[in-house]
């Protein structure tokens, strides 16, 4: 099996890497129904690549032209220096875990995980040995012998995984992993995942629909929405840097601001917001023509909430009246009218206790909002 790969290295930015998959230009139309439409993508050997996107968004027809079980309607997929358009699922160097996988309720986990090694016709001692070392790995050796419906959704899970992973795919192709899973279990499955994914070495194309796991999972997520890619980056890059308001909204919390831009300068530019009416200073290289109309994107932990008027508050700080508070523990989420009824949300970490049980902030007060130059996104689209 191939080493494990540094992602210090970020293969993606070396120009003169190859990509392990190549996607081009690949659609997909059902009759006059187009689920997925002209996308091009590459992944790197190694990495845990992430497809996040609502329902019906074209995750699972993708991963399916991947596996080989579905024909793209055009472009090409290459995998491994081959081209896949006339290669049978089974001749492809992938192997696909279903959306809905489904164990063989009266075999055993060895005999399930053995299953696609039998049938291949491998040798008896190798296939023990294989079944062994991959029961071994997902921790399940003490389950070997018991059927699925002796085993909890997290063990069936990586029943699952292991009997993909046995056959050592180039490229193992998850749909929904962790999907059956309640929350306590996937976080646990989802570090499993990534260790085993980091000790063999395979690449891993994973599709879901939860932003925290894709956020947690990946090396790299490619965001979708109706056939086509939003946006494809790294969590940090998807969530600090999103390209529209889709990809903002659709990964973590954001707040949006409508404005027009007021200045554009070489080294900031200003936006005057629209509702609440106030003026936005954003220090970060960019360059946007005078009078564009943009939104503005905040996060909720990147505002800032006091009682008191921060010193420099013509720019980037707004007065608001305390909506509703959550209070969580460890963190509070206000939600605060400004201007005409806008709520916005804010985060903030609870780092000192309450003295005398009051919180430092209360329903219904007065308070600012303020924020760093460098924290607004600006975004045109
Ligand atoms: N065989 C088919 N015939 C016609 N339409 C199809 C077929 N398979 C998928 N579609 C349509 O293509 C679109 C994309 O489906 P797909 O299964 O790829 O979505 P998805 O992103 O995996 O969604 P989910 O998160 O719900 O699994 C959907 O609108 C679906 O109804
Ligand atoms: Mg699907």
């Amino acid at each position: 099996m191939s080493q494990p790969v540094n992602y210090s290295d970020r293969p993606w930015l070396d120009p003169e890497a190859e990509p392990f998959i190549k996607v081009q230009s690949v659609s997909k139309h059902f009759g006059d129904f187009t689920a997925v439409d002209s996308v091009d993508l590459e992944i790197y050997k190694g990495e845990l690549f992430s497809l996040l996107g609502g329902s019906g968004c074209g995750k699972t027809t993708l991963l399916r032209m991947l596996a080989g079980f579905e024909t793209p309607s055009s472009g090409s997929i290459v995998i491994d220096g081959v081209n896949m358009n006339n290669v049978p699922p089974y001749e492809r160097p992938v192997n696909m875990m279903f959306q809905s996988y489904a164990l063989f309720p009266h075999m055993t986990v060895e005999n399930n995980v053995a299953y696609g090694l039998k049938r291949d016709g491998v040798a008896r001692s190798e296939i023990g040995r294989r079944v062994a070392d991959m029961l071994s790995m997902v921790e399940l050796t003490r389950f070997a012998k018991r059927k699925p419906h002796q085993l909890s959704g997290g063990q069936r899970q990586r029943v699952a995984l292991a009997r993909a992973l046995v056959k050592q795919p180039k490229v193992l192709l998850l749909d929904e992993p962790l999907g059956a899973l309640d929350k306590r279990l996937r976080d646990q499955t989802q570090y499993e995942l990534m260790n085993i994914q980091e000790r063999l070495g395979v690449t891993f194309v994973v599709v879901t629909h939860d932003q925290e796991e894709a956020m947690t999972l990946s090396t790299r997520i490619a965001v979708m929405d109706a056939g086509r890619f939003m946006q494809i980056g790294t969590p940090t890059e998807i969530y600090e840097f999103p390209n529209s308001r889709l990809v903002a909204e659709f990964i973590g919390n954001a707040n949006m601001f409508e404005g027009r831009v007021t200045e554009n300068g070489p080294d900031h530019v200003a936006v005057e917001g629209k509702n609440p009416k106030c003026d936005f200073y954003i220090d970060h290289g960019m360059s946007i023509a005078e009078g564009t109309k943009v939104w503005i994107a905040l996060r909720p932990e990147k505002i800032r909430i006091s009682k008191e008027k921060p010193a420099n508050s013509d720019t980037n700080s707004v007065r608001g009246m305390v909506h509703d508070i959550g209070y969580l523990g460890g963190t509070s989420t206000y939600r605060v009218k400004v201007g005409d009824d806008h709520l916005v949300e804010i985060t903030s970490t609870n780092q000192s206790r309450p003295k005398d049980g009051n919180p430092p902030i209360d329903w219904d007060e007065e308070v600012f909002l303020y924020w760093e130059p460098s924290s607004s996104v600006v975004l045109t689209k």
